[in-house]
């Protein structure tokens, strides 16, 4: 049945039909205008989104519902399974992003650069100043920008860089309080947790590892570029200083000589035991303290095991996680490692920074133990 033969069927004169069409034009004006003042106005929040200094508004659930408040890190079980490396979980707001999600949130999800989302790559390459960022210029994830470790770390060697510097460096490469960080290594993963754990010491939760770094991003085909981002706006990154996350010799000594804090050490199993010796540094672990090795950590692509396996793993190791816990390791790197582990199956483990390089040298032999 055609159009007209519905007005007929419906008895509608000419005359009805020609005002029927008529308002129907107006109506169609009237609809074209608003669409118009719609399109504009979104526009207009677009420009103002993209360019303005404007509050953010990805997701992040969980540990900073309110913002990035120091001593708020998480305390709930991460989600079961392994949900943040699923491409259609939405999950950000842990400490591990999987490359699929990235992928997502930056070519399907939010658009680079004007996001909540800042990549950083963090290439150091031990007893070089430059050559992280030579790696970085040979190809780094779209919209990635280079953070300089020698610029507030003296140079590296495990220390927590200067805050003040760390705070600039953060603004110049335009993170802001609410910038959810993703971070990865081409060269050395331990320097991915250091770097997520110094964040969390410095009061910005909402910082992930790249699960698997670059390599894993290439090998499962996503794209990198060499292009480097421009006109970076300066972003208010701050700092919040969260004490409770490091721990210094008094506190380990204090954490050694009480039954409710597990101390985890991330060292290999021999030199953990005095079987080998690493430099000057005395043989042997502190009393008490339970080895968890920082290789068991990855599987062979460097992606982190599942919550459970993580969990496992201590719980293989003698730990016992009803207590509280200390991660140490020889210069306070690997540990975070460790630290990151504990989080994600939902503890809070301090880190001793100065870890068995210091404690080697202050501490008297009846609180060193050689198996
Ligand atoms: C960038 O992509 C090319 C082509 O897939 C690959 O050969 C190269 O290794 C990648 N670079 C990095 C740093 O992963
Ligand atoms: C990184 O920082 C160090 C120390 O300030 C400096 O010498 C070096 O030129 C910086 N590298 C880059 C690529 O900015
Ligand atoms: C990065 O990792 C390397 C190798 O583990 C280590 O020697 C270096 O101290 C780390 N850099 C920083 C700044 O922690
Ligand atoms: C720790 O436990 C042991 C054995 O259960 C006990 O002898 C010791 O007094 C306890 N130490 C502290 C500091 O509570």
């Amino acid at each position: 049945m055609g159009r007209e033969e519905q007005y007929d069927v419906e008895n509608k004169s000419n005359e009805q039909r020609k005002g029927c069409y008529v308002s129907s034009l107006a109506a169609s004006f009237i609809v074209v205008v608003f669409a118009v003042i719609v399109i504009a106005v979104g526009f207009i929040v677009y420009l103002t989104g993209t360019q303005g200094n404007f509050q953010c508004n990805c997701e992040f659930p969980g540990n900073t519902a309110n913002g990035n408040k120091a001593g708020q890190v998480a305390s709930t079980k991460s989600p079961p399974g392994d949900d943040c490396r699923n491409p259609n979980n939405a999950c950000g707001s842990d400490v591990l992003v999987s490359v699929h999600w990235l992928n997502r949130k930056l070519f399907r999800g939010e658009k680079l650069g004007k996001s909540c989302i800042q990549v950083l790559d963090i290439s150091w390459v031990p007893g070089s100043t430059d050559s992280g960022r030579e790696l970085y210029e040979q190809g780094h994830i779209p919209g990635a920008q280079f953070y300089n470790f020698s610029e507030c770390n003296g140079g590296g060697i495990g220390e927590l860089p200067e805050r003040t510097c760390f705070v600039s460096q953060m603004r110049r490469l335009g993170v802001t309080r609410d910038t959810h960080v993703v971070l990865y290594d081409s060269v050395a993963a331990p320097n991915q947790s250091k770097m997520v754990y110094e964040f969390q010491l410095y009061g910005h939760l909402r910082v992930s590892i790249l699960d698997g770094s670059i390599e894993k991003w290439t090998t499962d085909g996503y794209i990198n570029t060499t292009d480097i981002p421009a006109n970076i706006m300066p972003g208010d990154f701050t700092l919040n200083y969260n004490p409770d996350l490091i721990m210094d010799y008094a506190g380990v000594v204090k954490a050694v000589g009480s039954n409710d804090t597990e101390v985890v050490d991330a060292r290999g199993r021999d030199e953990f035991s005095g079987k080998t010796q690493f430099g000057e540094l005395k043989k042997g672990h502190m009393p008490g303290a339970k080895n968890v090795e920082y290789k068991m950590l990855f599987n062979p692509d460097m992606t982190y095991k599942t919550p459970q396996e993580l969990e496992r793993m201590f719980i293989d190791g003698n730990v016992d996680l009803d207590k509280e816990m200390v991660v140490t390791c020889r210069s306070g790197v690997a540990a975070t490692g460790l630290a990151v582990a504990a989080y994600i199956i939902g503890k809070t483990a301090p880190v001793y920074d100065m870890s068995w390089e210091e404690w080697s040298r202050l501490a008297p032999d009846s609180l060193i133990v050689i198996d």
